[in-house]
């Protein structure tokens, strides 16, 4: 059996039958949950792509073996080569790590690879002459706002090294554009979660952070998963998030490849759904879907845990003329447990 890629490849001129321009993209990253997805999407629309990951957190099985590239973002040299060798007009840059609480512990880690390891690129770019970077960002850049939804104007106040080490990197991207005529999409993802129902993509992080896979491994192990506070000033006094469907992201991904390559000048884009779910809300949405009771218990709350975290995506939907397809939390729910309950 091949790699998942493998097996739903289209062909090359897939996206010249559609209408599309194939693009030439370097994908980092392209081996994580989200990148994986939307190196996915990418292939079955025809474009050629050339995925670098250093595997430290990502998956072989998640790429086509002559897709990838076991390359680190510290490697300016051999990013430069590649880029030359493979022509590439953008780079989709997911590369990162990206546990909050590891951050709080090891922020030199993070600064690092993330901030370094950015600078790294954006410097391999400029002398490969690559003139397009869609960047993976964050909700974390707002660290606690004061009210929802979030636009994209309000205060960037990240609270752990993780977000600010996205801040840093918008920060590059904005002296990159003026000097070096780079241009970006910074885009401000919310909460990632589903994954593809047609293909065998989904979330694998290692250790697992986020709360849908949690829940779902507690009702598959039995083992009760903490609820992080449940004295919150919402509702039901738990945290809400919003859950954007990581097809949805991918697509946003490719729509601002396409604005920057047709022209298009540096932006910052929230991505999600605008609608906020509690934690609670969202336990009732597995029991739903699985059939099953999730066990939990109920915890102090987490430093820095803000109460809402909900998206605007109206700039997006504007200006890239995007919009969710998956935006109910049942669905996305429904994606990962068919992915969960696989084996
Ligand atoms: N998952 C979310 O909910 C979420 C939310 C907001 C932002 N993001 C951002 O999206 C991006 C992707 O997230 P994900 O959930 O897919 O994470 P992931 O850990 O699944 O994927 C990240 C990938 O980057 C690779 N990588 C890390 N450092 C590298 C380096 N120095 N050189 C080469 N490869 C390297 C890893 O091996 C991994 O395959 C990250 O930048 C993350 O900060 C994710």
């Amino acid at each position: 059996m091949g790699t998942v890629q493998e097996q739903r490849e289209t062909p090359a001129n897939a996206a010249l039958q559609s209408g599309l321009t194939p693009r030439k993209i370097l994908v980092t990253g392209g081996a994580g949950y989200i990148g994986s997805h939307t190196v996915h999407m990418l292939l079955a629309q025809g474009h050629d792509v050339t995925v670098v990951d250093n595997l430290s957190k990502g998956h072989r099985h998640n790429v086509p073996a002559e897709r990838l590239h076991e390359l680190n973002l510290s490697d300016t040299a051999a990013l430069v080569r590649l880029m030359r060798e493979k022509q590439c007009e953008a780079v989709i840059h997911f590369a990162a790590f990206i546990a909050v609480g590891e951050s709080m512990r090891e922020p030199a880690r993070y600064f690092i690879n993330n901030v370094s390891g950015s600078l790294s690129l954006l410097d391999a770019m400029v002398q490969a002459e690559v003139k397009h970077i869609v960047f993976s960002s964050t909700a974390a850049v707002y660290g606690n706002p004061h009210t929802t939804p979030i636009l994209e104007d309000f205060p960037i106040q990240a609270v752990n090294p993780y977000g600010e080490s996205k801040v840093m990197v918008e920060t590059l991207l904005g002296w990159f554009d003026p000097i070096h005529h780079l241009t970006s999409v910074c885009l401000r993802y919310f909460n990632a979660s589903g994954c593809d129902p047609d293909s065998l993509l989904g979330e694998e992080h290692e250790p697992e952070t986020h709360l849908i896979p949690l829940l779902l491994r507690a009702v598959q192990t039995g083992n009760p998963v903490t609820v992080f506070g449940d004295d919150y000033p919402t509702p039901d006094g738990t945290c809400i998030r919003d859950y954007i469907h990581v097809n949805d992201l991918a697509q946003a991904h490719i729509l601002a490849v396409e604005y920057l390559i047709g022209g298009g000048t540096s932006e910052k884009f929230n991505v999600g759904t605008g609608t906020g779910h509690s934690v609670m809300e969202t336990i009732r949405a597995v029991e739903t879907v699985t059939g099953q009771k999730v066990p939990y218990v109920v915890g102090t709350r987490r430093e820095g845990d803000p109460p809402s975290l909900v998206a605007s995506s109206n700039k997006l939907r504007e200006r890239l003329g995007w919009s969710p397809r998956y935006a109910d939390l049942r669905t996305i729910v429904e994606h990962a447990w068919k992915f969960a309950s696989r084996k």
